[in-house]
């Protein structure tokens, strides 16, 4: 099978990205969004799917179980920045029907109301028609730590994302901010910032979600005036958890031919802490420090432990 060779980091307006995140700027910069859309943003890797998923149940469950066994949730929440060029026959299983993958074409043919959108841009890049329309926005942030050790694993195991290298060039050029999309740093605090100013914004944690999905789960009906009855509630729990999420075909990536699992599984540990099996004494000394000149917002705080 021929298989596409990794793509190269390159600076766009000062960000790190891939051609697959630019190749389709003009039409990301005027996707026309809509007034019900919910807009999801994270930094790759601080749990995008599990709350895409949590969300899709919350407003679509009741449209009946075909839609979550035949429909894989990345079609369901589209990825509006991505854009992949036209793939050998075969490469990819999930484009038997596509010549190419657009993020916006596929939002512009969704049927659904409310439109459930995912995106990893940092807030300066989002395209000014959220704003305009006074979208809601869901922003999930995850510890630096486990959020950098998370985006390790999955750059060893998607071909579509650059080479990581070793463990620690890695760490070096996270906290460089030398990563697609950019700066872990310079991307929580810009969307906290836009929080500051932007009304219909819900900004919420990774950790939290461990801690208590339930409370997650009523805190995000809350912001989406939605009132499913306990029973739904507890479904949507139940149908959530890490377990059940990477044995779901339709939630773990495995109609992805890019991801190759047996490297490092997408749904692989789902844990807070996990850096401590990464990092050495050094490197998290290094890493506390830097992320003390970076971090001076003292609003915005983070658990790399619970
Ligand atoms: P790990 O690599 O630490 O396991 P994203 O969806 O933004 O790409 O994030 C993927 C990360 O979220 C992975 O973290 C994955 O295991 C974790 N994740 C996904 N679903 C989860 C769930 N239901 N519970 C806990 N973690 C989950």
């Amino acid at each position: 099978m021929e298989v596409r060779p990794r793509p190269e980091l390159f600076d766009f307006h000062g960000v790190g990205m891939i051609t697959d995140f630019t190749e389709n700027w003009d039409n990301i910069q005027n996707f026309k969004a809509r007034p019900d859309d919910i807009l999801i943003a994270t930094y790759p890797k601080a749990g995008t799917t599990w709350v895409s998923y949590i969300l899709d149940l919350l407003c679509f469950a009741h449209m009946g179980p075909d839609r979550q066994t035949s429909i894989p949730l990345h079609d369901r929440v589209p990825f509006l920045e991505i854009c992949e060029p036209p793939m050998p026959k075969g490469l990819r299983s999930w484009q038997t029907n596509h010549s190419y993958l657009a993020g916006t074409d596929l939002a512009d043919k969704l049927p659904t109301t409310p439109r459930l959108i995912k995106t990893h841009l940092p807030v300066q890049f989002v395209p000014k028609s959220f704003w305009e329309q006074r979208c809601r926005v869901v922003y999930v942030a995850r510890n630096a730590k486990d959020n950098a050790v998370s985006y390790f694993h999955f750059e060893r195991m998607d071909s579509g994302m650059p080479e990581p290298g070793k463990w620690s060039t890695f760490l070096q050029n996270f906290m460089e901010g030398k990563m697609v999309f950019g700066s872990w740093y310079d991307h929580v605090n810009g969307w906290w910032e836009k929080k500051q100013t932007y009304s219909n914004f819900h900004y919420m944690f990774y950790e939290d979600l461990i801690e208590d999905c339930g409370r997650e789960i009523d805190r995000l009906c809350s912001f989406l005036s939605l009132s499913p009855s306990p029973e739904e509630k507890e479904r949507v729990k139940a149908s959530v958890t890490f377990d059940n999420m990477k044995q779901n075909k339709m939630t773990n990536y495995s109609t992805f031919d890019s991801m190759n699992q047996t490297i490092s599984p997408f749904m692989r540990k789902g844990k807070v802490g996990d850096w401590k099996n990464h990092f050495t004494v050094a490197q998290n000394e290094q890493f506390d420090e830097d992320n003390k000149q970076k971090m001076k917002n003292p609003d915005l705080k983070f658990r790399c432990e619970i």
